[in-house]
């Protein structure tokens, strides 16, 4: 488990280096081609103030503000498109928060107390489609799971043993009644009637040695 871990780590640290690594990349290939453009800039200011033949004094005077002045012109527009890279994770959240939220968050009612004590399910026509236009993944699913047993539900890969799992966290609700213990899970708030299940992470070793 802890390899599996720290593989995980790795590979997500690897995926964080090489967006980083295009970022700085792209930031100097950036100040490069600005400094590059200032070049012109300096050299004008340079030959105007010899061909003029002012005194050195303003000459220097002359080259070193514009070499200021483009230093300052550099770091603001290096500074602004900063700005604007950063600003996409700022972006993304205020999508995340304009996403309309769940249907069951809006249902205040809360399940009795101490729901559910046995653990009764019952299914009653129960079909569940991830998102519109998608196919049906469960079909009109009907039978009873009495409390306080235990169970498994087996089947091919893909045939809907994680979506039973999803139709009861109401991951997305599904359509006919999920009943535990009495209570129709889609007449109570989505929160509370997942606080109320546990799930364990799906191992494909039932029996080892
Ligand atoms: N989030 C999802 N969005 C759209 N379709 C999905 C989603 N999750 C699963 N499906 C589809 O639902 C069907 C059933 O998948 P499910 O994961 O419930 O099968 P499973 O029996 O748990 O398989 P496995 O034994 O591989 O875990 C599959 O056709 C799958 O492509
Ligand atoms: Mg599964």
């Amino acid at each position: 488990m802890q390899g599996k871990v720290i593989d995980q780590f790795y590979r997500h640290q690897d995926l964080h280096n090489q967006a980083l690594y295009m970022v700085i990349a792209s930031t100097r290939w950036f100040g490069l081609r600005v400094d590059l453009l200032c070049v012109p800039f300096i050299t004008c200011v340079a030959l105007a103030s010899a061909g003029f033949s002012m005194q050195p004094a303003i000459a220097g005077l002359s080259v070193s503000y514009i070499m200021e002045t483009l230093d300052y012109t550099q770091y603001a527009v290096r500074n602004f498109s900063e700005v604007e890279n950063l600003m996409t994770a700022v972006e993304r959240v205020i999508t995340y928060t304009n996403l309309e939220s769940e249907p069951g968050y809006k249902t205040k009612a809360l399940p009795p107390k101490h729901w559910p004590c046995d653990g009764h399910i019952t299914l009653r026509d129960v079909s569940l489609t991830y998102y519109e236009g998608a196919p049906q993944v469960l079909r009109t699913l009907n039978f009873n799971i009495e409390g306080k047993s235990r169970i498994g539900v087996v089947g091919r890969t893909g045939a809907g043993k994680s979506s039973f799992v999803a139709a009861l966290l109401r991951m997305p609700d599904a359509q006919g009644d999920v009943i535990i213990d009495g209570v129709k899970i889609t007449d109570i708030n989505v929160k509370e009637s997942r606080r109320c299940i546990s799930v364990l992470s799906q191992v494909p070793v039932i029996f080892s040695g």
